[in-house]
């Protein structure tokens, strides 16, 4: 009976074993296949413009905030995930992760921080977990895409929190366009990701505008661990034309202290997010 039921222990585990090596193949492979792309605004403009309008139905059919903020196959989906440090099928609410991690280090590392400005919101709904977690912080979004700030706008209306949100690119618009206040605290979540180059002006745009300091929780890939996996996703994504130069332009930010973990979960397995917090 134990020799039959130790068979099946090793037999699962070898099966796990195997089809994790078989998504790591497939992932390699589709990454050397995928052609590289050189990013820029109207990329961005065109995925996320027509991206984020299909979701203007979701929206009218949320009745609460809580459906809102877990949309089937955008927040949670059954997948390929890397969970607490290991790689998974499962099913798993990746956004929900994201931002507890981004709630846990606004208190942990801006404790102080009365107000906040999210660059690169998409839909907004980061900042409408955040006033509902947080009713007191003034909450503020920029977004490149007019459909963004649009809905954004709509569902703050529909659930009843008081945030605003604005049309901008923080890498290109003139500092007139930089409507809202300066904020004691700001952050972007998969948005540096979209600039393959011209991070340090977006760093400098957003530090000009906060008083404590900021939080990104992107992907960074001189952060990348050396593994099969990491190498996979280095390669990934320079051909996904994401982001490049974050810890040079960092450098040259002039900050008083700059703290770096890696994220124990991602929503793409061939990511590795970082969480980093810049203080002025
Ligand atoms: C992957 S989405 C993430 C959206 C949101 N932060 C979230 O976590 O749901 C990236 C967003 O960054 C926005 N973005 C990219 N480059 C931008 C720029 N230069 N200025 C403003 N927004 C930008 C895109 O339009 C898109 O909505």
């Amino acid at each position: 009976m134990h020799s039959v039921c130790l068979r099946k222990l090793l037999s699962g585990r070898k099966n796990k074993i195997k089809s994790k090596l078989a998504f790591l193949l497939r992932s390699g492979v589709s990454a050397v296949r995928r052609s590289a792309l050189s990013r820029g605004t109207r990329d961005v403009l065109t995925e996320y413009g027509s991206g984020w309008s299909s979701y203007r139905e979701t929206l009218a059919s949320s009745d609460t905030l809580e459906q809102w903020l877990c949309i089937e196959n955008l927040d949670e989906r059954e997948d390929w995930f890397y969970v607490d440090g290991e790689l998974t099928y499962r099913r798993f609410n990746s956004s929900n992760f994201y931002r507890q991690t981004l709630a846990q280090t606004l208190r942990s590392q801006l404790a102080t921080a009365e107000s906040i400005t999210e660059y690169g919101c998409g839909i907004g709904r980061n900042l409408l977990y955040l006033k509902k977690l947080f009713p007191n912080l003034r909450c503020y979004g920029y977004e490149l895409t007019p459909d963004g700030v649009d809905i954004a706008r709509q569902a703050a209306a529909k659930f009843a929190l008081d945030i605003e949100y604005a049309q901008l690119d923080y890498v290109f618009d003139p500092p007139e366009k930089f409507v809202f206040p300066v904020t004691d605290a700001a952050f972007t979540m998969f948005s540096l990701e979209q600039l393959p180059t011209g991070c340090d002006i977006a760093l400098g745009n957003i530090l000009s505008h906060v008083r404590y300091g900021s939080i990104h929780l992107e992907p960074i890939p001189e952060y990348y661990p050396k593994t099969l996996r990491g190498m996979i996703a280095r390669l990934d994504h320079r051909k996904a034309g994401y982001l490049g130069g974050f810890p040079a332009a960092v450098e040259r930010q002039n900050l008083k202290t700059v703290s770096r973990q890696r994220a124990t979960s991602a929503h793409n397995p061939l990511m590795f997010p970082s969480v980093i917090v810049l203080h002025k």
